[in-house]
């Protein structure tokens, strides 16, 4: 049963330290989240698959990590400084800011009913920041609020230092952040987040036939990860509601707690983008800064068979590593009644997914002979490179299952008094909670079996 309130989730992952409000001791800072020991994990291993499925696993593929600052003309080329924008209302009354596109009635003031609101104006998402000890216009950048940007801005290094040509894409994961209105929905709406992107080039005319094609492998990589077909709805998004950038749009939207919601967005981009950086861009009013130039050097053009150049197409597929984590959260989520009427929690995520493969426990702390033998088993399971193992002292197995099945470990080891004898141990399975006893040298190919057929 997947988590149905997202309390239930919140209050999980806080006491087990997957997700924490940033900047908790000073009150808390909206929209801003830090990811605990078992968040990062999570949120690694999420990554991780997404890399593997998009670049490792393809043979048309290249991946970047581009900066996450970027100077002025970037966002005014790329039209982000126009039109990446809310509308925003605000009440007379009580001051408080809302999205008039996201009100139920948005002449009513949602936080204390007055009517008295103001008109509505754009507002823009982007952060500004001053680059250098000079502040101004002059020296005036953005926190990326797309990490597509840079992608585009590198068409010509990558494309020059891989002999690439269409179709093939450009992959990158990384932070970025929006000014948001209003944040809410937990990790669903912030101001700083991950995005997994990737720009996919192709020639003209063969630009709806890869935009099907990406929708197809992105839900198989959904469902790779637990979350399933029948609980994602495809939003062909209306033409009115595209972005700037775009002639087409499937929305993903899985069914969080509060209802469909984007999850990914997969856009056939044109040649907006590469068009417009390569610009002869002295027709164009740019703000002049000393941190670049106002005109791009390049023509971010590729060649066909024949030698002509062209401005590809672009097909982008681009998920939110958070909207993703809570996802798999909630589809991981788990209250099953057990047979003397206690109540297990239990997260089960793919086992490629879990933020600890495997918990190593002595049945008793104070005994060194057992600890000892612990801590070599983990030892030996760590260096299978399957992700983190730990070693569990606390001594009481029962709360340590319990423990366990909350941040959602496949195996739990137990060492007890005849291991030692034997060079046995009990090994329990999360899900159906079975156990076996099996030999200290079969367990590498038994965890193996677990963590890496599911990837
Ligand atoms: N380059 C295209 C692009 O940025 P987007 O639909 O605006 O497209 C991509 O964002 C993805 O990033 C979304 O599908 C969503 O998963 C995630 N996302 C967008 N805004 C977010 C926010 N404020 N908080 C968390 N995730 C967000």
């Amino acid at each position: 049963m997947p988590a149905t309130e997202m309390q239930q989730l919140v209050s999980l992952c806080q006491r087990r330290g997957f997700i924490f409000q940033s900047a908790e001791i000073y009150g808390g800072m909206k929209g801003f989240y830090d990811f605990g020991p078992m968040g990062v994990e999570l949120k690694n291993n999420i990554k991780q698959s997404w890399w593997k499925a998009m670049v490792y696993q393809r043979d048309d593929m290249e991946g970047i990590d581009g900066c996450t600052i970027a100077p002025a003309v970037v966002f005014q080329q790329s039209g982000h400084t126009e039109t990446f924008t809310d509308p925003l209302t605000e009440c007379r009354d009580c001051k408080s800011r809302m999205r008039t596109d996201k009100m139920k009635d948005p002449t009513v003031c949602e936080n204390c009913g007055s009517k008295n609101l103001m008109e509505p104006r754009n507002f823009n998402l982007l952060f500004p920041v001053q680059v250098g000890a000079v502040e101004g216009a002059q020296s005036l950048a953005y926190l990326r609020g797309e990490t597509a940007q840079h992608i585009f801005i590198n068409f010509k290094n990558v494309t020059d230092s891989t002999n690439r040509r269409p179709p093939f894409g450009i992959a990158q994961m990384g932070k970025m952040y929006r000014n948001e209105i209003i944040a809410r929905n937990f990790i669903f709406r912030v101001r700083e987040f991950e995005a997994m992107e990737m720009e996919f080039f192709v020639p003209p005319g063969t630009d709806e036939k890869w935009h099907e094609y990406w929708l197809e492998e992105r839900l198989k990589w959904w469902e790779s990860i637990g979350v399933p077909r029948n609980k994602i709805n495809i939003n062909d998004k209306p033409k009115e509601e595209l972005a700037h950038y775009s002639k087409r749009t499937f929305d993903l939207e899985y069914l969080y707690p509060h209802g469909y919601d984007e999850i990914e967005g997969i856009a056939n981009r044109t040649d907006y983008d590469l068009g417009s950086h390569s610009k002869n861009q002295d027709e164009l009013n740019l703000t002049a800064t000393p941190i670049t130039n106002t005109r791009s050097n390049a023509k971010l053009t590729a060649q066909n068979a024949e030698g002509q150049h062209y401005v590809p197409f672009v097909i982008e597929p681009a998920a939110g590593v958070e909207r993703a984590m809570l996802a798999v959260l909630c589809e991981a989520y788990t209250e099953e009644v057990l047979e003397n009427g206690d109540t297990r929690t239990v997260l089960k995520f793919k086992p490629h997914l879990a933020p600890i493969k495997a918990a190593v426990l002595p049945l008793a702390r104070n005994k060194p002979e057992l600890v000892a033998l612990a801590q070599s088993v983990k030892n030996t399971l760590q260096k299978l490179g399957l992700g983190r193992i730990v070693l569990d002292t606390s001594g009481n197995v029962g709360k340590a299952y319990r423990k366990h099945d909350e941040v959602g470990t496949p195996l739990c080891i137990t060492v007890d008094f005849e291991s030692l004898e034997d060079g046995q141990v009990t090994v329990r399975d999360r899900d159906s909670m079975a156990q076996i006893r099996l030999p200290i040298a079969a367990l590498a190919q038994h965890l193996r079996g677990i963590v890496e057929d599911a990837a």
